[in-house]
């Protein structure tokens, strides 16, 4: 291949940068023309993208969001987008992507492979909601982010003898919720994967816990189950401990990417590369352990995902 595009796309994620960086420097290095395609799909349709170099990628491996931006574009998932896309990569030589984003952006990538424009996907997405993959970019930030802000919500709610309800991002999926409510001792945590019963699991820990002389809570709820305001007034109105609710939006999406991130982005992203120099396509780059793989994009795409139990119930016996 001698023309090779790179795009970030869905939701940003701490270390997409790095990744951008370690694409274009390795295509550099490997005697290849990289375009960085900006906002994604939306990008590719608009023709909107330019010869990177070396120096192109200076100075980004510790910024966090992405300096090819990123966009949701619906109108890539029509047939007329498509094509448009297509069209493009045609005229400007593009000879096969790197596709940096989630399993959204990895379904794009999959059609777009299966109409002759290789393809392989970079897991980055701070849900770490990827089947394939162990650890996506981005999560490691997210956690301790999470980490980092919870624990200043706790000093406070420490100081009040108050429950804080603390909402974390995770779309669907609650390996967010359960890493940092295990990371900050939560007295409870809630996540679509595992069924709940309020009274039981929060109320009930809570009384628990108080006969044990505990004054003050942590409850870390998963995006995918919200309610939160609702949860507070009703442990307070149960409980008699005066609650607040706290969603900590998008501050979990930003900032520095950890070292973890950025080394993983590295890895990734230079693994990407060499894909496709192999002239191998419809790939999506992974971790399983400490090892850096990668899968056919429709075996990943039908992986299903899976929360370690083990934790949560780690962390429910624990934390008490
Ligand atoms: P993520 O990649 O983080 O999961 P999204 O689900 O928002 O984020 O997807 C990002 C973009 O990928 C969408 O805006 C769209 O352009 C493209 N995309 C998402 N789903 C599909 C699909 N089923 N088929 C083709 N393209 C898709
Ligand atoms: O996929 C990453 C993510 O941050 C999810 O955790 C969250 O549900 C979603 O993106 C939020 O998207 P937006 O930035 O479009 O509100």
């Amino acid at each position: 291949m001698k023309t090779i595009g790179v795009l970030t796309s869905g939701g940003d994620a701490p270390g997409m940068n790095a990744a951008v960086r370690a694409v274009v420097r390795t295509g550099c290095e490997s005697g290849m023309r990289v375009m960085g395609i900006r906002r994604g799909y939306s990008g590719l349709i608009h023709g909107d993208m330019y010869e990177m170099n070396l120096r192109s990628v200076s100075d980004i491996i510790h910024r966090g969001g992405t300096m090819l931006y990123s966009a949701r574009c619906p109108e890539f998932q029509t047939e007329s987008g498509m094509q448009k896309a297509i069209d493009v990569c045609h005229e400007v030589g593009l000879e096969g992507i790197v596709v940096i984003g989630g399993d959204g952006s990895f379904r794009g990538a999959r059609d777009l492979s299966m109409r002759g424009i290789p393809c392989v996907g970079v897991p980055g997405t701070i849900d770490n909601d990827i089947a394939c993959c162990d650890y996506t970019i981005g999560y490691d930030t997210a956690m301790n982010t999470i980490m980092d802000m919870v624990d200043r919500i706790r000093d406070t709610t420490e100081s009040h003898d108050r429950c804080s309800v603390v909402e974390v991002m995770g779309r669907k999926a609650g390996y967010l919720a359960l890493n940092a409510g295990l990371a900050i001792g939560a007295t409870a945590i809630l996540i679509p994967e595992v069924e709940y019963d309020i009274e039981r699991d929060v109320i009930e820990r809570m009384r628990r816990t108080q006969k044990t002389g505990k004054q003050h809570f942590v409850i870390i709820v998963a995006e995918g189950i919200g309610g939160v305001d609702a949860l507070a007034k009703r442990i307070q109105e149960t409980t008699g401990v005066e609650s607040r609710a706290t969603i900590l939006g998008h501050v979990q999406r930003g900032g520095s990417p950890s070292a973890r991130d950025r080394v993983l982005a590295s890895q990734m992203g230079n693994k990407a590369v060499h894909l496709l120099l192999n002239g191998v396509g419809n790939r999506v780059v992974a971790t399983k352990g400490d090892q850096i793989v990668d899968y056919d994009i429709f075996d990943a795409l039908n992986m299903k995902n899976q929360i370690d139990l083990d934790l949560y119930r780690i962390a429910h016996e624990i934390s008490i």
